[in-house]
């Protein structure tokens, strides 16, 4: 890469897994945000989890399908575009499958931010924007609130609270301006139903539409607050403009808890149809996460939480005219022990 003291700064912006769930939400709302201008939107992809028709047609967004695993394609990108905004989304975000593919979870989701983190100090990024997760506060009480002392007992936590601290000391070291979110138990249109490690959501939905019932582990008392999509990007995308934001973390969904059992009652509901569950071994995850929000409510006065009932009904009506594909197994695993039966399949 070369080091060049005068940088000059385009009005492009980066959207690494730009074709997945939330990313391509997030493309929306950038080209929705009349502060960006006619700002160019490029959105790295490997297709890996996403899908290229989630990509909006619009001549100021440009899909580049590669990994940001390769380093030499992401300098190339960086030197070309000069992003004066990063958002990184890409991440395989299975967090209960990370425990039996832990080389895979942190060369994908550490190692390949890192290369966007050094790219961004590189050419002069004015904000890197990252997707965290509440996985990082592990087994902590809820609610969890942004001055608790994370301690992620999952790899893929783990993965995500390494890219927290590595952004801190970029900044530190190098000036880096980041904003960091951790948003949580996200659904809504454009969730890639065949999925069948994430998320809860969706794989109900793809059960009910295939007249089976929906899987639950162990016997179904575990708390999320579930959100819907359309409160997440918003906050994310206007996130570089805001003072108040800049090397801050913020906790970002909806307040109120549901068991999952509720849940199972609730999309069974929104999609018309009865709700029918079978209980699983229970596997090993947190039992009760849900958080605090008032840090993110009082830097975003645009920030809202649809309620289940609405975001569900949204949802319900996407599904029931989506295209579900074969869902696949991930491979190779590397631990097979102690492994979900249901992920055997
Ligand atoms: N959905 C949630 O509930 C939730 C909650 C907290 C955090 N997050 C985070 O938000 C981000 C988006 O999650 P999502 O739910 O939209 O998942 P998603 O799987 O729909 O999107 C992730 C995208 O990243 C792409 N990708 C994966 N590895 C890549 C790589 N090496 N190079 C390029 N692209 C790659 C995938 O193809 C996919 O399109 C992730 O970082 C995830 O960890 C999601």
């Amino acid at each position: 890469m070369r080091l060049d003291k005068t940088v000059s700064q385009s009005s492009s912006i980066l959207i690494t897994g730009g074709a997945g769930f939330m990313g391509s939400h997030l493309v929306d709302s950038v080209l929705g945000d009349n502060r960006f201008g006619e700002a160019r939107v490029v959105v790295v992809d490997d297709l890996s989890g996403g899908k290229l028709e989630n990509v909006p047609r619009d001549p100021r967004v440009e899909f580049v399908r590669g990994s940001i695993n390769d380093q030499s394609l992401i300098k190339r990108l960086f030197d070309q575009h000069r992003f004066r905004y990063v958002y990184h989304l890409a991440a395989y975000a299975a967090e209960g499958l990370s425990h039996f593919i832990r080389n895979f979870n942190y060369s994908n989701n550490l190692l390949g931010s890192v290369n966007l983190i050094n790219a961004a100090i590189e050419y002069e990024t004015s904000c890197f924007v990252f997707t965290s997760s509440i996985a990082v506060y592990g087994d902590g009480d809820s609610p969890l609130t942004e001055d608790m002392q994370p301690r992620p007992v999952d790899p893929y936590g783990i993965a995500k609270f390494a890219v927290e601290l590595d952004l801190a000391a970029a900044n530190q070291t190098h000036g880096l301006k980041y904003v960091i979110f951790r948003p949580h138990n996200v659904y809504g249109e454009r969730q890639n139903l065949a999925d069948k490690y994430r998320n809860v959501v969706g794989i109900f939905m793809n059960r009910l539409l295939r007249g089976l019932p929906m899987p639950i582990f162990g016997d179904g008392t575990q708390q999320r607050a579930f959100t819907h999509v359309s409160d997440v990007s918003p906050v994310v995308a206007g996130s570089v403009f805001n003072p108040k934001a800049t090397n801050q973390v913020f906790n970002l969904g909806c307040d109120r808890a549901y068991t999952v059992n509720q849940l199972a009652e609730k999309v069974a509901q929104a999609m018309g149809m009865t709700p029918t569950t079978v209980h699983l071994q229970p596997r090993h995850e947190v039992h009760v996460a849900y958080c605090g929000h008032e840090k993110v409510r009082a830097a975003f006065p645009n920030f809202s939480q649809t309620t289940l009932e609405h975001g569900l009904s949204l949802m319900a009506a996407w599904a029931k005219e989506a295209t579900i594909g074969e869902g696949q197994s991930f491979e190779p695993l590397e631990i097979e022990k102690n492994l979900p039966p249901s992920w055997r399949e």
